[in-house]
């Protein structure tokens, strides 16, 4: 059985801790002073990032991804890179009030990251892979996710076969993501090494696929042509891929513009 719950919040989990007086008894958290009255309080600000559930059980992806994957990848991987996250915001007050996605840019440094920038990207790759898939996934995108494949790719069928062919020809760990870019107002496949993420080349990610082998290899051992095969026909949420386009349209206008310039 499944250990997780329903997190119907799109943004990142992000605690931002400014008064201490009243947690101070719940929480841990090193610096404090004492105030004349005796009361405590914090003299800097602390934010905190936690580990985010999948929004459907763990079990609830069977056959396709099996639950002791999810134990695993999210319960163990995921959770490792929340908690070395953590570790290494206490030491750097510097990066401290940012909200996660503010995080990975910071670190990400235009190139040169900082030490935090891994685990930020992947707490960030990881709470955005699980809600690129639900129960009853996969098949065809429908509305504007499709006439928006059709228009970049010339068909779902090529989208697919080039989706697939990155994810086949990646090399090491990394990511394969659909993004809208900003400049070019259209859909792009990219794929990543590591954590890096799209996000740092202010690219809109509308659908992404874990191709570190921590994601596959309990399931399909080494076929990742059958990995990349079930996500595309069992488990790609393509209702999260139209809630996130439809977010994207109101950055990018991919069509002409409706609106008549006077
Ligand atoms: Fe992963």
């Amino acid at each position: 059985m499944g250990y997780c719950c329903y997190n119907p919040s799109p943004a990142s989990f992000h605690l931002l801790v400014t008064n201490f007086s009243q947690q101070s008894k719940s929480l841990k958290l090193p610096h404090q002073k004492r105030w004349p009255d005796g009361s405590r309080t914090a003299s800097k600000v602390y934010a905190y990032h936690g580990l985010r559930t999948p929004p459907y059980k763990l079990d609830a992806l069977e056959p396709y991804m099996s639950q002791r994957t999810l134990e695993v990848h999210w319960g163990a991987h995921h959770r490792n890179y929340v908690d070395g996250l953590n570790k290494q915001l206490e030491k750097n007050e510097i990066l401290y009030g940012y909200t996660l996605d503010e995080l990975v840019k910071v670190t990400y440094n235009n190139g040169n990251p900082l030490p935090e920038f891994d685990n930020a990207a992947q707490v960030w790759n990881h709470d955005f892979f699980w809600e690129s898939m639900q129960p009853g996934g996969g098949d065809m995108p429908v509305l504007g996710v499709l006439e928006q494949i059709e228009k970049d790719f010339g068909s779902f069928t090529n989208f697919r076969e080039k989706f697939t062919e990155a994810a086949l020809t990646l090399f090491g760990s990394g990511w394969v993501w659909l993004v809208v870019k900003r400049k070019e107002k259209q859909l792009q496949i990219i794929k990543t090494s590591n954590a890096v993420t799209p996000l740092v080349w202010d690219d809109i990610p509308i659908i992404s696929l874990d191709m570190w082998e921590h994601a596959y290899y309990r399931d399909y051992r080494n076929d990742r042509a059958k990995y990349v095969n079930v996500f595309m026909n069992n488990l790609v949420s393509w209702n999260m891929a139209m809630a996130r386009m439809a977010r994207a349209e109101s950055f990018v206008n991919l069509g002409q513009p409706k609106v008549p310039i006077a």
